[in-house]
């Protein structure tokens, strides 16, 4: 098989795609190139016109499509006998606020890329290929990550799910308030029932998911792909501090139960457990930099400078490669939170978003991608993915592995997020080579 890569396609619609977005270019002018920031939240007009345009290419090379309740997107190249479980890849086009051009992208359009090269190539293969766009990868609208591909791996129940909270009200002031993700969805022309979304462990034979790295370490070692083992396992919590508020001239210091004053000394808590966790690991031998977490938002009531903060609500992601190191930062950070509590006179109330458990790569896929690097001559690494993925919860219901490119200086979740045309075409090859080996076996 002589397999090419259309590189000027692939590119061609990354730039497209970047395009359907709801912000205008960045204004900081010491950001290198790309400048224009992707802002793509689920749902909403321009995500349906990246649905509709995405179907459409897909259309156009030939492949079926199919749309579940939840919108997740199945782009099939059938296979020679499609009763056997299909090979799947895929990633996720929704893109957080000012976010870059490659995040979930690179996954989608070099998934479909492969397959129509694989085609083009005179490939059939035995198993259907197939490249799936995940609904809501990013938790900006419903508050939790990951759900097309929770409700596939049967990770989140269905009824939970629906009744997820809209939150784009808090950030788009023209957006209706009190709605759920079945109203949303609903209205955005994604109907019927979610328990129908779950797959069967046997739909997929094998799946490999291409992603930008969104950390340093292939550029700055200089290897051009990464093949994933482990994913990290994430955790996400809100924390609503509640003190008292009042006028910011006239309530004395002496009176004062600020609740924003407590909520910073949680965020530096978290950030002391944290760096503790990780020096503990070094000191005992690993690598030290695996556990990670960020307080991303904070939310102050009334949000008045006058006004002495009496609510504040902090969303905190936490991940690490090993649950138990994160559950002991989470346990130290609780310990604070009881101390700020009682010396601070608030109340400090928690909710769990979601705590989920690492995923591990399957061997057999693994060395199927080795195999493909050592034919091609390309230089490889084996990596943990410090991000979490939809790979991570098809890994309930698949063999799973993840492929990696370089992404410049391992900035993401930013316009300036980067990755070469070179680096994009060969994370693109290598996936397309073990789809197929994969699909034949
Ligand atoms: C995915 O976008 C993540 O936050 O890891
Ligand atoms: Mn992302
Ligand atoms: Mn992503």
């Amino acid at each position: 098989m002589t397999l090419t890569i259309n590189t000027d396609r692939l590119l061609r619609e990354l730039h497209h795609l970047a395009s359907l977005t709801d912000c205008p270019p960045t204004e900081d002018t010491s950001l290198p190139a790309p400048t224009q920031a992707v802002t793509r939240i689920v749902f909403t007009p321009r995500d349906l016109e990246a649905r509709a345009w995405l179907t459409s290419l897909a259309t156009a090379a030939g492949f079926s499509t199919r749309v579940d309740a939840v919108g997740n997107t199945f782009l099939r190249f059938a296979g020679s006998d499609p009763t056997l479980p299909a090979v799947g890849t895929g990633s996720h086009t929704d893109a957080i606020p000012h976010a870059g051009m490659y995040d979930g992208t690179v996954g989608v359009l070099g998934g479909l890329e492969a397959m129509r090269a694989l085609k083009e190539s005179g490939f059939v293969p035995r198993r259907s290929i197939e490249t799936l766009m995940f609904t809501s990868e990013e938790p900006t609208r419903f508050g939790i990550g990951c759900i097309g591909s929770r409700l596939l791996g049967g990770v989140i129940d269905p009824a939970i799910a629906d009744a997820l909270p809209d939150r784009l009200p808090e950030t788009d002031p023209q957006a209706p308030e009190g709605l759920t993700l079945q109203q949303v969805r609903t209205a955005a022309g994604f109907t019927g029932p979610l328990a129908g979304v779950k797959l069967s462990s046997n739909y997929y034979a094998a799946w490999v998911e291409l992603h930008i790295e969104q950390g340093p370490l292939l550029e700055r070692e200089g290897i051009p792909l990464g093949i994933v083992t482990h994913i990290a396992a994430p955790a996400s919590y809100r924390f609503t501090v509640t003190g008292f508020g009042g006028h910011a001239g006239a309530l004395l210091m002496p009176d004062r139960r600020d609740a924003l004053c407590a909520a910073a000394e949680i965020i530096l808590s978290v950030e002391r457990h944290t760096l503790a966790a990780n020096a503990a690991a070094k000191a005992s031998g690993h690598s030290g930099v695996d556990s990670v977490a960020t307080i991303g938002t904070v939310g102050v009531h009334p949000g008045a400078v006058n006004s002495v903060p009496s609510r504040v609500t902090l969303a905190l992601d936490i991940r690490d490669t090993d649950v138990a190191r994160r559950d002991h930062t989470m346990a130290l950070l609780r310990a604070d939170i009881a101390d700020i509590q009682s010396r601070r006179h608030v109340t400090v109330a928690e909710e769990l978003i979601n705590a989920d458990i690492p995923a591990a790569s399957d061997p057999h896929i693994l060395a199927t991608l080795q195999a493909v690097c050592s034919a091609e001559a390309i230089p490889h690494k084996t990596m943990v993915s410090r991000a979490y993925h939809d790979s991570n919860f098809m890994a309930r219901i698949a063999p799973i592995a993840m492929i990696f490119i370089p992404c410049r200086s391992g900035v993401s979740h930013r316009p300036d997020e980067y990755a070469t045309p070179a680096s994009i075409a060969l994370g693109t090859r290598v996936l397309a080579l073990a789809l197929a080996e994969l699909s034949l076996s």
